[in-house]
């Protein structure tokens, strides 16, 4: 089988210059990464909403920097193609250049990641500088960024007056003038966006912030019917596969209950000759 080339940064803008959309999505595990990379999903996010979507707590808070390396090991092993980025937990990187880069470099040593990504604009472009001064690529991450859920005042969307606006656009030039190769706005008015995009130098990716980018982001299990507890407006559900998965726990159930299964086909076979052997050995 020819041997598959893993994605670069090179590679990520040169699909800008020819036009062609980058596509990213979140993956947690080692089968949901291998059925993305199989598709030709080009970014893999191990996002720390793995929190919310796999762990069940409300926020993404909870995550610590040894659970998600768990996590992105498992995408690493699965990802042959596609570019994988580790998200930094929170307090991860906060508190000082040191724990960032020390977290930013477990990241790609541990795991083999291709590049980190960690929230904030302006207040975390020292963190950005000295990650990438430690020769690790970020991609910066602005807008509703889920760490400060409670500062932004919930899950909403960011920049909807002028003054937010304004900051955000800083922000991001900020991101760019500190070493990040890429940024992901998240829930930005589209017109707001279009002014980043426009601004900015580095790759811009888009998860609920409008078409003007260079490529379009979603969180797996929301474009899966996989999470439930809210879907966000900006969401494309593809498929219903929460629906599936029941129907066919359903089925399970109803088959037991009922002896259709197993069927002979589910069985194993002891031949003949040895079964009769045990059975003369169960006569002593
Ligand atoms: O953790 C994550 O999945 C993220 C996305 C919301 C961008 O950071």
């Amino acid at each position: 089988m020819a041997e598959v080339k893993r994605l670069t940064i090179p590679d990520l803008y040169a699909m800008r210059e020819r036009g062609e959309k980058i596509t990213f999505l979140t993956a947690y595990d080692y089968p949901m990464a291998l059925l993305e990379d199989r598709a030709g999903v080009d970014l893999i996010l191990v996002g720390d909403s793995v929190a919310m979507t796999v762990l069940g707590y409300d926020t993404t808070l909870p995550m610590t920097m040894d659970e998600m390396i768990l996590f992105t090991k498992a995408v690493r092993r699965a990802a042959k193609r596609a570019f994988v980025i580790g998200d930094l937990p929170y307090m991860s990187y906060q508190a000082s250049n040191e724990e960032a880069v020390h977290n930013a470099g477990r990241f790609m040593a541990e795991c083999g990641t291709d590049a980190v990504k960690l929230e904030g604009g302006r207040r975390m472009a020292e963190r950005v500088e000295a990650i990438v001064r430690a020769g690790i690529p970020v991609m910066g991450h602005i807008g509703l960024t889920p760490q400060s859920y409670t500062q932004l005042g919930g899950y909403r969307a960011q920049g909807r007056d002028a003054a937010t606006a304004r900051a955000l656009i800083d922000d991001a030039l900020a991101l760019q003038e500190a070493g990040a190769f890429a940024i992901l706005l998240e829930c930005i008015p589209a017109k707001v966006a279009e002014i980043i995009y426009d601004k900015l130098e580095i790759l811009v990716l888009s998860l609920g912030s409008g078409p003007k980018a260079d490529g379009q982001m979603m969180i797996v299990h929301d474009m899966l019917g996989l999470f439930e507890r809210f879907t966000p407006k900006f969401v494309k559900r593809y498929v219903n596969l929460s629906e599936q998965i029941l129907g066919a726990f359903k089925a399970f159930i109803e088959d037991t209950k009922q002896g259709r299964f197993p069927q002979p086909e589910h069985l194993y076979n002891i031949p003949e000759e040895e079964f009769k052997r045990l059975q003369e050995l169960l006569k002593r």
